[in-house]
């Protein structure tokens, strides 16, 4: 089977992040809004590192005004991930983008990405689920206001709470007060950590906002005693091998710690991130995956599994992915 037809699972994709830049040209268009500014002459975004990327990203996302347009990114996101053979995905929603945190706002924004989801999951049988994310560099007060979009709106559809942005901004712990407002909500938590920072990030993450996914937590690797601790108590790693080298928090694929970290036990998954700022796809994933370290059907059948293991989803709605993943 090509990598591009096997039945995949992605846990860490930002939505405004897979908006392709043609999306966001024709919308910026429609609104007469000029954001030119942030694309290469061959129309692809353009920045120069992350911190600049967080700017284009915002740039870019501010041509989504309205449910209607979240509604329409979300169609051409899940258009995208099913033509790679996504059959089950969470995405990171940003009540900060939806409506500016107002509890209100947010319900239209969710409703309409929902009903964008479900005709999605009807033509192309692919399942989304959401995971509210305040934004780090916009501080913790910001993030209050988000958990409590997240609390007013948790159920079978908003499964999870996570923390994505400037990770040298603040401190995990300076966000505990949002998180544990999400997890008294029933909501399952990640964050970014181990992307920009080192091991203790990480360490950081788990102990003072108590979550069970790390967003990337790569740098895990460069202390031994933390990795035996991910193994140990499961921690799931949502690693985005791609996003990490176009970035370069690694030089290459080959340099990237993704294969010591399953071979010493760790849960491993893998994500885009990004996609189109990162010039990349699940199934480039995949193949760059096999050409570097080998990875072989059998490999990605057992990462598909344990992707779904770790999904923030219902028990009915992962049993009826798990019969898409038996099917390949
Ligand atoms: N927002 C979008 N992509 C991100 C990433 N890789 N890290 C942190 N925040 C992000
Ligand atoms: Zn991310």
């Amino acid at each position: 089977m090509s990598f591009s037809a096997m039945p995949k699972v992605e846990l860490h994709l930002h939505l405004e992040g897979g908006a392709p830049p043609a999306f966001v040209r024709g919308m910026a268009k429609e609104k007469s809004i000029d954001i030119s500014g942030i694309f290469n002459e061959d129309g692809s975004y353009a920045y120069r590192d992350f911190w600049h990327f967080l700017e284009v990203y915002e740039a870019a996302t501010s041509v989504l005004t309205s449910p209607e347009d979240f509604a329409r990114l979300t169609t051409a996101v899940l258009e995208k991930s099913a033509a790679h053979g996504v059959v089950y995905c969470e995405t990171f929603l940003s009540p900060d983008f939806c409506g500016g945190r107002d509890v209100g706002a947010w319900r239209e924004y969710l409703a309409a990405i929902k009903e964008a989801a479900d005709k999605a999951e009807a033509q192309n049988g692919i399942t989304l689920r959401g995971i509210v994310t305040p934004i780090r560099h916009f501080g913790p007060e910001k993030a209050k206001e988000t958990a409590l979009c997240a609390a007013e709106t948790a159920g079978d559809w908003v499964v999870g709470f996570g923390i994505a942005g400037d990770e040298k901004a603040g401190e995990p712990g300076d966000f505990a007060y949002a998180f544990d407002m999400a997890r008294e909500a029933g909501l399952d938590l990640t964050a970014h950590a181990g992307e920009w920072r080192g091991p203790e990030s990480i360490t950081n993450a788990l102990n003072d906002l108590r979550v069970s996914r790390i967003g990337h937590g790569v740098r895990s690797i460069e202390d031994p005693a933390l990795v035996d601790r991910l193994a140990e108590e499961k921690v799931v790693l949502e690693v985005c091998p791609g996003s990490n080298v176009f970035l370069g928090v690694y030089p290459s694929l080959a340099a990237h710690p993704i294969e010591r970290l399953r071979e010493a036990g760790v849960i491993v998954t893998v994500s885009t991130d990004d996609p189109p700022f990162f010039h990349t796809t699940m199934t480039r994933e995949y193949n760059d995956l096999a050409e570097t370290f080998g990875w072989d059907d059998d490999a990605f059948r057992a990462l598909a599994r344990a992707s779904l293991d770790a999904a923030f989803c219902d028990a009915d709605t992962k049993a009826r992915v798990a019969k898409r993943l038996e099917t390949s």
